[in-house]
C-alpha cells in the first residue's frame, strides 16, 4: 500500500470509492464526491492524497481552506476521506489522516478542523472547542486540532464547493 498525492488520473477512481464508501452513511448527503470535484475545480484541494495497492485507488482524503469569522488563517477542513469498504478497519483511513496531518504541518497550516464522529477523530487529537463553531451541526460532531499557535474564536465555514451537488 502506497499513500501519494493524486494526480489528474484518479479523479474517477476518487469519484468512485468516495460514493461506496459514503453509500451506507446515514448522515451523508450523497454529494461528496461532487464536493471533491468542486474544490478540485476550484483550485481550493490543498491537499488530496490518494492510497493506492497495486494500480488501484482504495482511499482518498482532501483537504480545504476553511474561513473562521471570514477570514482565512491558515486553517483548513479535514475531508471528505473515504476507503473502499473493502478495504475499511485495516488502518488506511488512519494513515491517510495521519500523513495528510503530517503534510499540512509541513506546509505551514495553523490547525485543521473536522466535522465526524469522536471516537474516531479523538484519536488523532482533534478536540472539541466551545469557541470554534460551524453552525447548524451538534457541537460534539465539530473537532480541531492545532498544528501551530494557538486556537482562534469564531464562525467556520468550509469552503463553497461544499454546496456543491
Ligand atoms: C471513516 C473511514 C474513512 C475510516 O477508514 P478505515 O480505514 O476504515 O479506518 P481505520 O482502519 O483507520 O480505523 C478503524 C477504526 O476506526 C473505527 N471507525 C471507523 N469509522 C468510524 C466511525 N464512523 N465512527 C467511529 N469509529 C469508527 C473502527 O471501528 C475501527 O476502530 P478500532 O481501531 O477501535 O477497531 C472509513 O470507514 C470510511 O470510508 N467510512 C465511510 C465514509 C465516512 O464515514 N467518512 C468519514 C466522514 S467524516
Amino acid at each position: 500500500m502506497e499513500i501519494r498525492l493524486e494526480e489528474p488520473k484518479d479523479a474517477e477512481a476518487i469519484r468512485r470509492i468516495t460514493k461506496a464508501a459514503f453509500a451506507s452513511i446515514e448522515h451523508s448527503s450523497q454529494t461528496e464526491a461532487e464536493i471533491i470535484d468542486a474544490l478540485r475545480s476550484a483550485g481550493a484541494l490543498t491537499i488530496s492524497l490518494v492510497a493506492t495497492e497495486e494500480a488501484d485507488v482504495i482511499g482518498h482524503i482532501a483537504f480545504s481552506p476553511v474561513m473562521i469569522e471570514g477570514e482565512h488563517l491558515g486553517w483548513y477542513g479535514l475531508g471528505p476521506v473515504s476507503v473502499a469498504p473493502d478495504h475499511q478497519k485495516k488502518g488506511i483511513g488512519a494513515l491517510l489522516i495521519r500523513e495528510g496531518l503530517s503534510r499540512l504541518a509541513k506546509a505551514g497550516a495553523k490547525g485543521c478542523v473536522v466535522l465526524g464522529e469522536p471516537d474516531y477523530y479523538k484519536r488523532f487529537g482533534f478536540e472539541n472547542d466551545p469557541g470554534l463553531v460551524l453552525e447548524g451541526v451538534p457541537a460534539e460532531y465539530f473537532m480541531r486540532l492545532v498544528l501551530d499557535g494557538s486556537a482562534p474564536s469564531g464562525r467556520v465555514d468550509y469552503h463553497q464547493g461544499f454546496n456543491a451537488s
